[in-house]
């Protein structure tokens, strides 16, 4: 058989694109081609230049050089309408949703306003929006306001908003950053079929073991440049990407199992009972020690650590911290009474503030911690305080007054983290620390939260990466259902603990 793709035109393709903003070179001569039919991975390291080269191709930046083809023939693009009307359509890292808004409206949003004037008929708007929340396999009301979903599905809905323009083009930046393996799943046998129909996917992802599944073309970006261009993905390992990406060979660490579960626990449940729904909770943590809790997504884990916060109200149990029972009633008491800290999930919702300066952003806790000591606090002693950890994270900025909404997505996310290892606090609660993270500056938070740990810090880790839990955590605790359903030493051999893991899931399940 004839392979008609080889000499088909490319989709879309992007030549020599150069792209600065003051004190960064963000592109310098970067190119892609997308073939017709493919799904083609965009990767690179925290501050690449991923994003850019997308807003880029879809109009909301225009490039300082270089040339954008569609069909092999030149364009312009004026705006992301243009792009949308010539057939691209997108998902930011960055959530657009109007909160107040319907899932509907929303997805409709670009829709809404016609020229002539007429009433908007809402009842044909959350039916279109249905379906496409039907396409990705939501079970929504389109007429929810969209403030009530969690990150997810926010994400799910920027996703089904995308679809709805049926382009030919369709451009993923980090959609599964906040995705369960479930909702991954569907994501990507819709992909497939999108693709099977003729549709060109560029998909943004940190986690290799996606891209390995899923694409079949890639283009990996360092420092604003290729690494390479645009290369058929088959027969290329993730040692390759790896390499490509960061230009050497990932460093698994290889830490001594240490026992750190003695003595009086920093951070004891003992009982507790909470409003969201859990019941008889009992953990210990102890310090110096690294507790992990593993569950599905929606097992509980983050309201628990929510409730300990005293955001969410306890039904029942106590709560001690050093052996003394703590009554918690808000974050605030429980850093400055309690010296407990949290790396929230939901790291844009709680805690960063896009239009202040990197500085700022990070020193908010040690400014809460020696302030109030001091009267005031000049602007060296935050800086000397947080740029130690800025430095060890490699937080890509010019300067740390750097408005923070310029950084690139995982490099506010590495400012949320710094500001909390810079906090000085004696219990860190850590919710999914690596997400949208690089692979290489994954390497160094471990490092630096297992640092912290031998400094004496009491870290709860709350992750869904099960390696991560398995190369950080002492102990792990597996919630289920609200519950307990069991601890286990970290035997750090993967395959034993995902068994182990599994089986205390699966128990209850029978019960
Ligand atoms: N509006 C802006 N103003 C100034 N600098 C910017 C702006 N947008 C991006 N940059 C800079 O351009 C560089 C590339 O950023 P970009 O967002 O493209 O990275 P990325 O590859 O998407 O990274 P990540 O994996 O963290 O999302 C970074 O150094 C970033 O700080
Ligand atoms: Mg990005």
């Amino acid at each position: 058989m004839i392979d008609l793709t080889e000499t088909q035109p490319d989709a879309f393709s992007a030549l020599d694109v150069t792209k600065t903003f003051p004190g960064v070179v963000a592109l310098s001569g970067v190119s892609i081609r997308l073939k017709p039919r493919s799904i083609h991975a965009l990767l690179g390291e925290n501050g690449a230049g991923k994003s850019t080269l997308i807003k880029v191709i879809t109009g909301v930046h225009q490039a300082d050089g270089g040339r954008l083809l569609i069909g092999g023939e030149e364009m312009s693009l004026r705006s992301i309408h243009h792009a949308n009307a010539m057939g691209i359509s997108v998902v930011h890292q960055e959530r657009h949703l109007i909160p107040r808004f319907s899932i509907g409206e929303n997805i409709m949003l670009d829709r809404l306003s016609g020229a002539d004037l007429a009433p908007i008929d809402y009842n044909a708007i959350h039916e279109e929006a249905a379906k496409w929340l039907k396409v990705l396999g939501l079970d929504l009301d389109p007429r929810m306001p969209v403030r009530r979903l969690s990150v997810a599905r926010m994400q799910l809905v920027e996703i089904a908003k995308a679809l709805s323009h049926e382009s030919k083009v369709l451009l993923l930046d980090e959609p599964t950053a906040s995705l369960t393996p479930h909702e991954t799943e569907t994501l990507f046998d819709l992909l497939h079929k999108l693709r099977d129909s003729g549709v060109s996917i560029v998909f943004v992802s940190h986690k290799l073991e996606e891209v390995l599944a899923l694409c079949d073309q890639v283009t990996v970006l360092r420092d604003g440049k290729n690494a390479c261009e645009s290369r058929p993905l088959a027969g290329m390992t993730r040692g390759d990407l790896v390499q490509l990406m960061i230009g050497r060979s990932e460093r698994i660490p290889d830490w001594d199992p240490r026992d750190r579960a003695t003595g009086t626990p920093a951070l004891e449940l003992k009982g507790l009972a909470t409003e969201a729904g859990h019941e008889g909770v009992n953990l210990r943590l102890h310090k110096g020690e690294i507790l992990g809790l593993y569950g599905l997504i929606g097992a509980g884990r983050t309201e628990l650590a929510k409730a300990i916060l005293g955001k969410i109200r306890l039904r029942g149990g106590t709560i001690l911290v050093n052996g003394q029972e703590a009554v918690i009633d808000a974050p605030g008491t429980a850093r400055d009474r309690y010296r407990i800290g949290y790396v929230s999930e939901d790291r844009k919702g709680e805690g960063l503030i896009l239009l202040h300066s990197v500085l700022e952003n990070a020193g908010v806790t040690v400014w809460q911690r020696l302030a109030s000591r001091l009267g005031f606090l000049p602007r060296l002693r935050i800086a000397e305080a947080v740029s130690p950890v800025i430095r060890q994270l490699e937080v890509r900025t010019p300067s740390l007054d750097q408005t923070l909404g310029n950084l690139s997505g995982g490099n506010q996310q590495k400012v949320s983290v710094a500001k909390w290892l810079a906090a000085g606090v004696e219990i860190l609660i850590v919710d999914e620390p690596s997400i949208g993270i690089d692979i290489k500056t994954k390497a160094y938070l471990h490092q630096l939260l297992r640092d912290l740990s031998d400094q004496g810090v009491a870290i709860l880790l709350i992750t869904s990466d099960m390696p991560e839990m398995i190369t950080l955590a002492d102990r792990i605790a597996v919630v289920d259902r609200f519950r307990i359903a069991g601890e286990l030493p970290n035997s750090r051999n993967y395959g034993e603990m995902s068994a182990g893991i599994m089986n205390l899931i699966h128990r209850e399940d029978a019960a």
